[in-house]
């Protein structure tokens, strides 16, 4: 793979970004602190900016050429900050391989945000970062994260396991999806 590090990325409404430690006030307001973000997701939701600026502090602002998360904000509404993100929760670099996971404030939920910021990460990992394989996961009841993935040219694989989230205590059956280059190459979207 070539492995250049998280990079900006413009869509027709979007610039994904890097994160940075002045992102707490828009993470928080905008999305981190509720409930119904959470309720797909391994995360719950932050009692306080505290628990976001922490969040940005360890792990979120730390990149490295392995490292790519991006934060979402609007090319017309710069000062409305962050508003979700998208990251790659796994990589898996000898067989070219990445899982990701993302999220968007409720205010902006079936606007097309997230197809629209997943779909250009995706031509960015073909296209830059030289993957082979591109994989996402939900919750089965997910179904606004389903769409996403049929819209952005994922296939239902069949791997659907049980999953256990830790932070939540609880027990999931999660089914993959997954587009590879060939068949991105061959959509050309
Ligand atoms: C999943 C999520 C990222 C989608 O973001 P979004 O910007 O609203 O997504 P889009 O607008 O691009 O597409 C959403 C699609 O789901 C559809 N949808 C939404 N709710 C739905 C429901 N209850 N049943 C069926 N389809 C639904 C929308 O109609 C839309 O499809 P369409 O454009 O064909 O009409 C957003 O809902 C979110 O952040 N959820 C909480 C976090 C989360 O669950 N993340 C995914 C973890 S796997």
């Amino acid at each position: 793979m070539n492995l250049i590090g998280t990079k900006n990325l413009y869509t027709q409404r979007l610039l994904l970004r890097r994160f940075t430690l002045n992102d707490a006030q828009s993470m928080f307001e905008n999305y981190c602190h509720d409930e119904d973000i959470c309720k797909y997701l391994t995360w719950n939701p932050h009692k306080d900016i505290d628990e976001t600026k922490e969040l940005l502090t360890d792990v979120f602002t730390k990149y490295n050429d392995t490292t790519y998360r991006w934060a979402i904000t609007l090319l017309d509404n710069p000062d409305k900050g962050v508003i979700g993100s998208i990251d790659m929760v796994k990589l898996d670099v000898e067989n070219g391989v990445a899982e990701f996971g993302y999220c968007v404030s409720k205010e902006f939920w079936n606007k097309g945000i997230m197809t629209e910021a997943y779909k250009t990460v995706i031509e960015f990992f073909f296209n830059e970062l030289k993957g082979l394989k591109v994989e996402s996961c939900f919750q089965i009841g997910n179904f606004a994260s389903e769409q996403v993935m049929i819209k952005c040219g994922l296939k239902k694989s069949g791997r659907r396991e049980e999953a256990t989230l830790p932070l939540k205590n609880k027990k999931v059956i999660i089914q993959y999806y997954y587009i590879d280059k060939i068949t991105f190459v061959n959509n050309n979207y």
